[in-house]
């Protein structure tokens, strides 16, 4: 099992679409994924049909106690393989509590859970304690950029938060890569490609997620792409299918 957080401090750039092509991939696979919304927009919760009457995220990180995400997860929409811990705009809340160790509260709910080969956290765009939370369960984070101007000190910002993480709160947080999402051929793009490529090598995951209306069609309708027919689900399909490929071979070799 490998855990993973998928974060950008900047919003809208498409950390839960990420979320949802590796979760779609992964049960294209026929492997097993847990997915944790840890955004109080809850986006991915409701794309994956998600119960927000039961327990949530909201309720997990107030109890705090050890293995307790267990009495939040639910079969998602998406079917067998898709299990979901859902989010409320009442998680926000979370932020502002006080006390002691407020950043290991999710590592310490998710204690116990067994059987998932993946786990897949998505993070709000902000470096709250949401997403430090996140961070401190995590094997590993998936930074999201685009293609933009913004995208080396935006990429830059995140890597400087799971530093901050790694050394203050989870030793074995490591940055699992950064992926381009929304590539366009254009110039700019290429151009802008190019320069991250320059300054993060090989921890940028090429090629670059090509910016395709499938994938909010495909959010809109509730299904993962890989479920959807066209020539541009097709090319998502094999770009998460390789990009699953890399997380699941940085797993932890545990016991
Ligand atoms: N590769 C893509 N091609 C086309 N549209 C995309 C692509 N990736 C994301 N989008 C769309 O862009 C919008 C923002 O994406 P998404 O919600 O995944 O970003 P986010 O980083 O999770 O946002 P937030 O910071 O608000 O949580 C959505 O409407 C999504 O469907
Ligand atoms: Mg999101």
């Amino acid at each position: 099992m490998i855990t993973v957080s998928v974060v950008s401090l900047k919003g809208g750039v498409g950390k839960t679409s990420v979320v949802l092509g590796l979760a779609g991939a992964a049960q294209a696979a026929g492997l097993r994924v847990l997915v944790v919304d840890l955004d109080p927009q809850a986006n991915t919760s409701m794309i994956l049909e998600s119960d927000l009457s039961d327990f949530t995220m909201n309720d997990v990180l107030a109890d705090g106690g050890r293995g307790v995400i267990a009495d939040a997860i639910q079969e998602s929409g998406w079917g067998a393989g898709v299990d979901i811990v859902p989010s409320e705009l009442s998680l926000e809340r979370r932020n502002t509590d006080t006390g002691e160790r407020l950043e290991h509260r999710l590592a310490r709910a998710m204690e116990g859970v067994r059987g998932y080969d993946l786990v897949l956290f998505d993070s709000p765009p902000a470096l709250n304690s949401l997403a430090i939370n996140g961070l401190a369960a995590s094997d590993r984070a998936l930074v999201v950029t685009e293609p933009t101007v913004f995208s080396i000190v935006g990429a830059q910002k995140a890597l400087d938060a799971v530093d901050v993480v790694r050394r203050n709160y989870n030793p074995r947080l490591r940055p699992a890569g950064i992926v381009i999402n929304k590539a366009r051929r254009s110039a700019e793009h290429e151009f802008r490609i190019e320069e991250i490529r320059q300054s993060y090598a090989d921890l940028v995951w090429l090629p670059a997620i090509p910016d395709r209306s499938v994938t909010f069609q495909a959010q809109g309708a509730f299904v993962p792409v890989q479920r959807w027919r066209s020539a541009a689900a097709e090319e998502l399909r094999v770009v998460f299918a390789d990009f699953l490929e890399r997380l699941l071979s940085m797993a932890p070799r545990r016991r």
